[in-house]
C-alpha cells in the first residue's frame, strides 16, 4: 500500500464525500444526518481512508457494554479491489476497546458477494440468517462475527 493512503477519524468536513460514496454504494443509503448522529454518539466511531486529500472510503463502528458491531463500510467505486476495505476493517477492529472475549458482529446482504468475501478474508465467520431483514429491496441478512483476542 502506497504511503499516501492513510486512515483517520472522519470529521464534519468529510460528510459530503461520505454521503457521495454511501449513495453510489447502497440502494438503501443512509442520510447525512445518520452519519452526523454517529459522529456525536460517544459509543460510535467513523474512520475514513484517504488518498492524499481525497476520501476513498469509510467504516462505522458501535461498541456498547462489551459488544461491538461493524455498522457500515464502503469504498469509492474507483478505489475498490486495492486493499482499502481490508485496511478500513482492520483499523476499525484495532480501534475498539479490547476486552477479554470481545466479539465483533455485523450483518450483510445475502447477495453481497464482495462484502461477504471481504469479511471472510478478515476472519469473520457466518453464523446465521435473518430472513427479510433488509428493505429496498427486501433481502435476507447473513450474520457474521469475529472473536477479537
Ligand atoms: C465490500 C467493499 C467495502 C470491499 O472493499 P475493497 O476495498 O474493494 O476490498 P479489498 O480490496 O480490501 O478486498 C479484500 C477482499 O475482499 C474480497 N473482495 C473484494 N471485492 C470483491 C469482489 N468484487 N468480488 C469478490 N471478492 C471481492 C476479496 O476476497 C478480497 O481479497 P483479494 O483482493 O485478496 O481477493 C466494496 O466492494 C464496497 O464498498 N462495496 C459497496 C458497499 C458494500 O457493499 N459494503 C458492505 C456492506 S455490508
Amino acid at each position: 500500500m502506497d504511503k499516501k493512503y492513510f486512515i483517520a477519524e472522519a470529521s464534519e468536513k468529510d460528510l459530503d464525500e461520505i454521503e457521495r460514496i454511501e449513495t453510489e454504494s447502497f440502494s438503501d443509503a443512509w442520510s447525512k444526518e445518520s452519519f452526523v448522529s454517529l459522529m456525536m454518539n460517544p459509543h460510535s466511531r467513523i474512520l475514513a481512508s484517504f488518498d492524499g486529500d481525497r476520501l476513498t472510503g469509510y467504516v462505522c463502528t458501535m461498541q456498547i457494554d462489551g459488544e461491538a458491531e461493524i455498522l457500515n463500510i464502503a469504498v469509492d467505486s474507483e478505489y475498490r479491489k486495492l486493499g482499502i476495505g481490508s485496511m478500513l476493517l482492520d483499523s476499525a477492529i484495532d480501534s475498539l476497546d479490547k476486552e477479554f472475549g470481545l466479539t465483533v458482529y455485523l450483518e450483510v446482504r445475502e447477495s453481497n458477494a464482495p462484502a461477504r468475501a471481504l469479511y471472510r478474508s478478515r476472519g469473520f465467520t457466518e453464523t446465521g440468517i435473518r430472513r427479510g431483514y433488509y428493505i429496498k429491496p427486501k433481502e435476507n441478512a447473513v450474520e457474521m462475527e469475529k472473536k477479537v483476542q
